[in-house]
């Protein structure tokens, strides 16, 4: 398992973090504001969580402010409030998520899987860009998008659900899955981990000082299956992880892992785009070969960023 250990200060950085109100989120924004990070929160229960925060870290430069990843016009007004308080941000991390095994659409009609874990996350760091990219002009340390990904996106079931075989100019089903529900997940997993890849691509090629970074936590036990039914697939979920899951903290480590590294030109150029997990870059691991071989194809990758913009109407 994979443990971070490094003692990096944070002092004087701006950290945004979705969903850092529990789970692996909450350890993640414990471990940067005890390394002096500013740390701002974004997520749906807001109520109590800075006090809470400040019984841990009495000190603690936290501000948590509302936001709803299923809804763009949320997304939004967010991103309007970040933008009139903060100048730059040096560590963007796309962390929260769920799962369902019910169908709903949301306001802007997109699967709510998909709208949480990865279209909505899109458009709130399409936003927020410019303020990433100025931090890393700004610092020698590269700025920085983790996505906080899930290697369920190796599911082989997906694979054909997620791109149109039949098609010779391939499209990706992004929103809604042909088949079924329990596709969805790993299909907002694996989107994320494209469309990573391909924004990785644009900003090396504006020689931009930021990385962009996958990550999966491992089998971790947190609330992220609250989402299902009572019943037999939900318990299952809950007793493995009491078997075998990680805690919190240790699923937090390759995100930590990834805030604190230091990345020099060369290993910016080297890990720019890839998966990372236990705190190290994963792309030769078992489950990454299991991953559709589309995956690693630039245009492929392109393909799901113009997509995913086109439904945003960016
Ligand atoms: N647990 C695992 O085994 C595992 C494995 C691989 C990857 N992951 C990924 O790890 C990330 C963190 O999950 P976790 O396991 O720590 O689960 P968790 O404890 O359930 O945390 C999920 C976080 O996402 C937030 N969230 C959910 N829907 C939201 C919405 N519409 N708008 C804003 N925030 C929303 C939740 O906040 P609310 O309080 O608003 O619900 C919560 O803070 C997720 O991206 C998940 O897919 C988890």
């Amino acid at each position: 398992m994979g443990i971070c250990r490094s003692k990096v200060s944070l002092e004087g950085k701006v950290v945004l973090i979705t969903g850092g109100n529990k789970g692996m989120g909450l350890e993640t924004s414990i471990a940067l504001l005890r390394r002096g990070a500013k740390v701002i929160i974004g997520c749906r229960s807001t109520q109590n969580v800075e006090n809470e925060i400040r019984n841990i870290i009495p000190d603690a430069d936290v501000h948590v402010k509302k936001l709803d990843l299923s809804s763009t016009k949320s997304v939004r007004e967010f991103a309007d409030k970040i933008k009139s308080s903060f100048e730059v941000i040096d560590i963007l991390i796309n962390n929260a998520g769920m799962l369902t095994d019910k169908k709903k659409e949301t306001e802007d009609g997109f699967e709510l899987t998909i709208a949480t874990n990865y279209i909505c996350h899109a458009l709130l760091n399409h936003l927020l860009l410019d303020l990433v990219k100025r931090a890393g002009q700004l610092s020698s340390d590269c700025s920085r998008i983790i996505l906080v990904s899930d290697l369920a996106a190796a599911d082989k079931r997906i694979a054909s659900d997620f791109c149109n075989p039949r098609s010779d100019n391939k499209s990706y089903n992004i929103n809604f899955g042909v088949q079924s529900m329990d596709n969805q997940y790993p299909k907002s997993k694996l989107a994320q981990i494209m469309y990573g890849k391909h924004l990785a691509t644009l900003l090396e090629d504006e020689n931009c000082n930021t990385i962009v970074a996958s990550c999966h936590p491992g089998f971790v036990r947190t609330d992220a299956v609250q989402g299902f039914d009572p019943g037999v697939k939900r318990n299952m979920f809950i007793y493995t992880g009491y078997v075998v899951g990680k805690t919190a903290l240790q699923g937090a480590q390759t995100t930590i892992h990834l805030a604190l590294s230091k990345f020099d030109e060369l290993s910016l150029k080297k890990e720019n785009g890839k998966l990372f997990s236990d705190c190290r870059p994963q792309e030769k691991c078992l489950f990454w070969s299991l991953m559709p071989k589309y995956i690693e194809d630039p245009v492929a990758c392109k393909t799901v960023w113009e997509e995913t913009m086109q439904m945003l109407n960016i």
